[in-house]
């Protein structure tokens, strides 16, 4: 299959939406990474992206609607502080588990009686959505393992043959996925994938906001993660990526034992001064991590590395999802010096 490649003109954006209605599928911009996106009411048209991305069945897939009053349609119940949350952080990079109805087949939920739905603001993602008139399925549109895809070029890579089209809608905003909620009781919700919109923020409107195990832990055998997707190695590029959490002085002491020309380090931006051996930088701020990181895991496959020595991210507001993301990249391998 040839996969054509749109820009965010009406009339591309028309094409889009055409191709998502006749059961076809297109990567998608998205404020947090791009989608891969088909009707997410046709059965036919969700396995094509469960194929294309080479994903397990299991793992259900996100739900993207224009307005969170359009949830109603698709969900069995809304719980008052899902609907306080959405009042507040939607659209956004949010996805709230919600259980389902009868419009939401199977193949969509990975088998769950749940969605996960969420309101872009992408303002091309939420164009495609109301011309289309469809709720779209959309699970980040990397081969499933790889990393994410923040631009245009990065879905081509990996989907290029694959799918119908990809819409260029610039480079993605926030750079890691969204944050994944359920609704725990009347006022408290876990997380069970973070994202932008933090704990810290959520706790504005909820007496208790509980980071899942599975997030910052590998899973024993035999048990079993709230988020399907928890459960498998993420993320990550051909290069052996090493985490190590540490100040600069004890990182640089660390990697210089093992300084060969096939390895490089992924630093913080104010690292740079002091570490004399080759790197990447990926920001600053949690915020400017989360921006980069995926971007910077492809940039490192294509120089052939062969070894990446991470400095660890912090775990606090955005930094925990940069985390998140890192140690399945890492295979939960950290050094803690
Ligand atoms: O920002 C995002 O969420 C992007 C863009 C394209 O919207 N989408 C995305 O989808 O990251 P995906 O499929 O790559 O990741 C969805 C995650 C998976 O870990 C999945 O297991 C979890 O959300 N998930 C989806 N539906 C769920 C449900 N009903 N219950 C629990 N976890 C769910
Ligand atoms: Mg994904």
């Amino acid at each position: 299959m040839e996969t054509i490649l749109l820009d965010d003109s009406e009339a591309d954006l028309l094409k889009a939406a055409e191709i998502i209605k006749n059961g076809g599928i297109v990567g998608i911009p998205t404020e947090t990474v791009y989608g891969l996106g088909a009707d997410a009411s046709d059965p036919d048209a969700v396995e094509k992206i469960f194929t294309a991305k080479g994903r397990p069945a299991d793992n259900p897939l996100i739900v993207h609607l224009a307005d969170f009053s359009d949830a109603e349609k698709y969900t069995s119940a809304i719980p008052e502080l899902a609907k306080k949350i959405a009042d507040k952080f939607c659209p956004g990079p949010l996805t709230i588990v919600l259980p389902k109805n009868d419009r939401i087949p199977s193949i969509t939920s990975g088998g769950l009686d749940t969605v996960g739905i969420r309101i872009p603001s992408h303002k091309t993602m939420h164009r495609i959505i109301e011309l289309s008139g469809c709720p779209i399925a959309a699970p980040s549109a990397n081969t499933s393992g790889l990393p994410s895809p923040t631009s245009a070029e990065h879905v081509m890579d990996d989907m290029s043959g694959k799918i119908n089209a990809v819409v260029d809608g610039g480079q993605s905003e926030f750079g890691v996925e969204s944050t994944v909620i359920a609704i725990e009781n009347e006022t408290s919700v876990r997380i069970l994938r973070p994202g932008c919109i933090t704990r810290e923020m959520l706790l504005e409107l909820c007496d208790d906001v509980i980071i899942d195990p599975a997030i910052l832990h590998d899973l024993e055998a035999g048990q079993t993660a709230a988020s399907p997707g928890m459960k498998y190695k993420h993320y990550s590029p051909s290069a052996d990526v090493i985490m190590v959490e540490g100040s600069i002085e004890e990182f640089t002491a660390y990697v210089e034992k093992f300084n060969a020309p096939c390895v490089c380090s992924l630093i913080y931006d104010e690292d740079e001064e002091y570490f004399p051996y080759r790197y990447m930088t990926y920001g600053s701020s949690s915020s400017e991590q989360a921006h980069w990181l995926f971007q910077r895991l492809r940039e490192l496959d294509e120089l052939g590395v062969k070894k990446v020595f991470v400095r660890a991210p912090s775990l606090d507001g955005v930094g925990l999802a940069v985390y998140n993301r890192l140690i399945r990249a890492a295979g939960f391998e950290v050094i803690r010096l």
